[in-house]
């Protein structure tokens, strides 16, 4: 089985893995297996990159490193080639980011190792969208009904498409915003202007601004004031409401900078649990599921 988007994986599987991201957040350690993973990041990444390292290697794992500019990319060689010579080499699993939508298209049929997209293009994103969905779990212990405010390039952003989708189909209800340019129709998201939401949701997800796949860096000009968190908007929201990022944030456009490490804000709890979500997804993947009859702890989405 192969993780490449969230559609892949049905309610029960999603309980199933933020159980076991609960149980290794909670044991702090978890089954020690043997075997390798490679980690094939074809664009740049810090947290997703490095989050697989610490998983794989808390999960027993050695890692496989593989840097672009020091391979055969360089003289031609194609992904399919090099993810076919990646398995070869007797990997367990290949971790791969690649700046082309649905990437995987080529790869799903011909390799036998689980592939854990890490990231297609504008497509999917679907370990951040775990993680998300874990972090809000912890939060609410619920998704059903939750208001979450989705705001910023949602044209551009393959976590605003995987966290859509997968919020709605757990039956949160999700509204859009942000430059009505960077709007995504074919999502088929209700858009509000975040001056008419803030104060209703429960969740506020802020997504960078995706220069690498546009040319508007003038749109960020007054960007903050226009459609960001500033913090006039921030005392806006419910007591218990949340703020997360995806990160990379870019401080003073899409959130003032003090709110960054703010009371409600949980982007950096997002990141300490992209651990635990990915030992789980490797887990799920490699291990077949959760069996585990200690967890007690039901998972009621
Ligand atoms: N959130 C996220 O995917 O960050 P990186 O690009 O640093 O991996």
């Amino acid at each position: 089985m192969h993780l490449l988007k969230m559609s892949d994986l049905n309610q029960s599987d999603i309980e199933r893995i933020i159980q076991t991201a609960e149980r290794f957040k909670s044991n702090s350690d978890c089954e020690k297996h043997q075997g390798f993973i490679a980690n094939l990041f074809f664009e740049p990444s810090t947290r997703t990159k490095l989050s697989f390292e610490m998983a794989e290697k808390r999960s027993g794992y050695q890692t496989i490193d593989f840097l672009t500019e020091s391979s055969s990319v360089q003289k031609g060689e194609s992904l399919y080639d090099t993810v076919k010579t990646v398995e070869s080499l007797g990997v367990s699993a290949i971790v791969i980011r690649h700046p082309k939508d649905r990437y995987y298209k080529e790869l799903e049929e011909s390799v036998q190792v689980p592939i854990i997209n890490a990231g297609d293009g504008k497509g999917e994103h679907p370990s951040q969208c775990l993680l998300d969905l874990y972090t809000i779990y912890e939060e609410f212990g619920r998704f059903n009904g939750l208001n979450i405010l989705i705001s910023g390039d949602i044209l551009h952003s393959r976590v605003a498409r995987s966290n859509a989708l997968t919020l709605q189909r757990l039956g949160a209800n999700i509204t859009v915003s942000g430059p009505s340019f960077w709007q995504d129709a074919e999502l088929g998201i209700p858009y509000a202007p975040i001056d008419e939401v803030i104060h209703k949701c429960d969740v506020l997800i802020l997504l960078r601004i995706q220069e690498e796949r546009h040319d508007l860096k003038e749109e960020q000009r007054d960007y903050l004031t226009s459609y960001g968190l500033t913090p006039e908007r921030e005392q806006q929201m419910k007591t218990e409401s949340i703020i997360m990022h995806p990160a990379p944030v870019n401080r003073g456009v899409e959130i003032a900078s003090e709110l960054v490490e703010c009371q409600r804000s949980r982007i950096f709890t997002q990141m300490n649990n992209g651990v635990y979500i990915r030992m789980a997804i490797i887990h799920e993947l490699l291990q077949g599921g959760v069996t585990n009859e200690s967890i007690t702890k039901k998972c009621s989405i």
